[in-house]
């Protein structure tokens, strides 16, 4: 079998595991106990906090460990709302957001009394600074608009849009959790007020993320109890997972131009082979504001979750689009943003690759793929 869908999750990297193990068994403290239990698994949560902020370039006290990346965009979204309640009422998200934001966004709307906008995205699925800045108005409180979109794989020009929220007295959130793997998410570039990380996406372990909260940006804890985070999210550290994420970031960073020289060519040679090889087909997203393990395309006549059950039949892991998704007959709402037709937005396949993805799976993916597309049509007939 092979895997080809490293945006769904990445397997956890080995040097991350030896990092966590000791505290799971050795330094099992709780870090909120007075005695050297406790201070032992405390200071191994600091450094953890250390570790991300030296990547980000922010205060460790900026740093809010979560469940994950959902966690932290309902953190983002709710906390900031919420705290703002009395105040003005709208909030804009892009029309491609993951539903970590796009469904938290949804609900603040329904039950909550708050207004929801929604971003429009050009044809690449990119927000674009004429569209928020069109969109902003006296009473918007917030926006949230990700920094690499998971199922098309386009980046945003974030630091353009931080920008203009900022000159309109804003709050701007990103969802950088796809993005940690491959782009720099310092936030004195992004100049953002909150970004969404999760550890799965970059060798790190699942159930465990991060919300960067720039000092002074004010939000109501959704997890109440004990007073851990800063008050913002109770509940006993998840220490060893705490100690994988901080590392998986760390090596990401470390290994950033490295990793993307592994896998850019791969992506090429398939974006390449596959346009040119199979009629009717189409990329999604920016062809080159993009992740750069990143392929995403669109067939015509071709039901989506057909093809990957054939292409789960001959060996290869894809995906359709988001994990979330798989499965769901609707076409996804992030590749109709796009402006394609049902019968081309049915038919997506998501391409993911990682550290452990070769040329020779590659090859044998792009050999396999035409057939298959081939016979997908001819059963959607
Ligand atoms: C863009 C984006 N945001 C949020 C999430 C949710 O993260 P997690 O699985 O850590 O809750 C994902 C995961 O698929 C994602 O791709």
């Amino acid at each position: 079998m092979i895997y080809l869908d490293y945006a769904a999750t990445t397997p956890v990297d080995q040097r991350v595991l030896d990092v966590m193990m000791p505290y799971f068994r050795e330094s099992f403290g709780n870090p909120s106990s007075i005695h050297r239990f406790g201070q032992k698994a405390e200071s191994a949560v600091d450094a953890a906090r250390e570790k991300i902020a030296s990547v980000l370039g922010c205060q460790s006290d900026e740093i809010i460990f979560t469940s994950g990346g959902s966690e932290a965009d309902n953190l983002a979204l709710r906390g900031a709302m919420m705290a703002r309640k009395d105040s003005s009422k709208w909030i804009l998200i892009a029309k491609t957001e993951h539903p970590a934001v796009s469904k938290t966004a949804i609900q603040l709307e329904k039950e909550y009394g708050f207004l929801l906008e929604w971003l429009d995205v050009n044809g690449h699925g990119q927000v674009t600074v004429e569209s928020l800045a069109k969109a902003v108005c006296n009473h918007t409180t917030m926006a949230s608009v990700m920094l690499a979109n998971n199922e098309i794989g386009t980046i945003n020009p974030i630091a353009d849009l931080a920008e203009v929220a900022k000159a309109n007295n804003i709050l701007f959130h990103t969802d950088a959790v796809q993005a940690a793997a491959y782009l720099d998410v310092k936030v004195t570039k992004l100049g953002v007020d909150l970004m969404s990380l999760g550890g799965h996406k970059f060798y790190g372990p699942k159930g465990v993320g991060a919300l960067y909260v720039r000092k002074g940006t004010g939000l109501v804890p959704h997890l109440t109890g004990g007073s851990q985070e800063f008050d913002l999210r109770a509940g006993t550290h998840n220490v060893p997972y705490i100690v994988g994420f901080a590392e998986g970031l760390r090596l990401a960073a470390e290994e950033r131009e490295a990793r993307t020289a592994h896998v850019r060519p791969m992506r090429d040679h398939i974006i390449g082979t596959v346009l040119e090889g199979i009629s009717d087909s189409k990329l999604t997203g920016h062809p080159e504001q993009r992740l750069p393990n990143h392929a995403s395309f669109v067939f015509n006549d071709v039901d989506g979750n057909l093809l990957l059950q054939l292409l789960e039949s001959a060996g290869f892991a894809c995906s359709s689009g988001s994990a979330c998704k798989t499965g769901n007959p609707e076409p996804s709402e992030v590749v109709t943003a796009l402006g394609h037709s049902r019968n081309w937005a049915l038919g997506s396949l998501r391409i993911t690759l990682g550290t452990g993805t070769t040329p020779e799976q590659v090859d044998s993916f792009l050999k396999t793929l035409p057939s298959l597309v081939e016979k997908a049509r001819s059963l959607h007939r």
